[in-house]
């Protein structure tokens, strides 16, 4: 059926092609953590050199609670948004004193960390902990929306709950660590914003946007 299809040639397409990026080769939650972080609102050629000094500089919870936090700031700087530095600070003090520096494998936990948000604790405990969650951010709402045909505004909070259900179960047995690192793969690489590339992508025989010709006009975002 449509949604095996979907799983199923999205993982063998992932294995085959996946990019080499640092955070792939770690399943330290705590690096994927900072990767996840790190990449929300910069670019994946900009956060790979970042990634590299600071997982060097603070290479565990412990480092990162004990550090100073201008010298975080300092790791963090030309990457923006300080917010983001802050708080994961923040968070991994939590971490650090709370659960003895093991990040947790709770969703309700890991939820409760500052900056911690749906996305960012779906990522962790799927990506390191290999747990079935959805992690749902603007690329899986477009891959999604476009293969399923799904028309709602992508900025009501209705459409992205009914987005993670529907990620939630694409997730085979098993594989949901590939899974989500592959729709974001796909949306980064394939199912991209402006003219897709519908010809080298794993799922394109059942895609219904491609079918109606409406893979450029989704996902539906109106103005807020
Ligand atoms: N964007 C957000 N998370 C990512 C990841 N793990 N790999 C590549 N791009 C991403």
């Amino acid at each position: 059926d449509k949604k095996r299809h979907f799983s199923v040639n999205l993982l063998e397409w992932y294995r085959a092609h996946k990019r080499d990026l640092p955070w792939r080769r770690s399943k330290n939650p705590y690096h994927i953590w900072i990767s996840e972080v790190m990449l929300q609102q910069t670019r994946v050629e900009t956060v790979i050199p970042y990634f590299h000094r600071f997982t060097e500089q603070f290479p565990t919870v412990e480092a990162l609670a004990n550090a100073p936090e201008e010298d975080v700031l300092k790791a963090w700087e030309g990457l923006g948004y300080y917010s983001r530095a802050r708080n994961l600070q923040s968070a991994v003090r939590e971490v650090h004193e709370r659960y003895g520096g093991i990040v947790p494998q709770e969703k309700e936990e890991i939820s409760s960390l500052k900056g911690v948000g749906p996305y960012t604790s779906g990522a962790i405990l799927s990506i390191a902990y290999n747990k079935p969650e959805p992690a749902v951010d603007g690329n899986v709402m477009r891959v999604l929306s476009r293969y399923f045909l799904i028309e709602e505004d992508i900025m009501k909070p209705s459409t992205r709950v009914k987005m993670e259900k529907l990620a939630r179960e694409l997730i085979l047995e098993g594989t949901a660590s590939d899974f989500n690192q592959a729709l974001m793969e796909l949306g980064a690489m394939v199912c991209t914003p402006r003219s897709p590339h519908c010809l080298t992508c794993p799922v394109m025989a059942q895609c219904s946007a491609r079918e109606e010709g409406m893979e450029e006009s989704l996902p539906i975002k109106k103005k807020a």
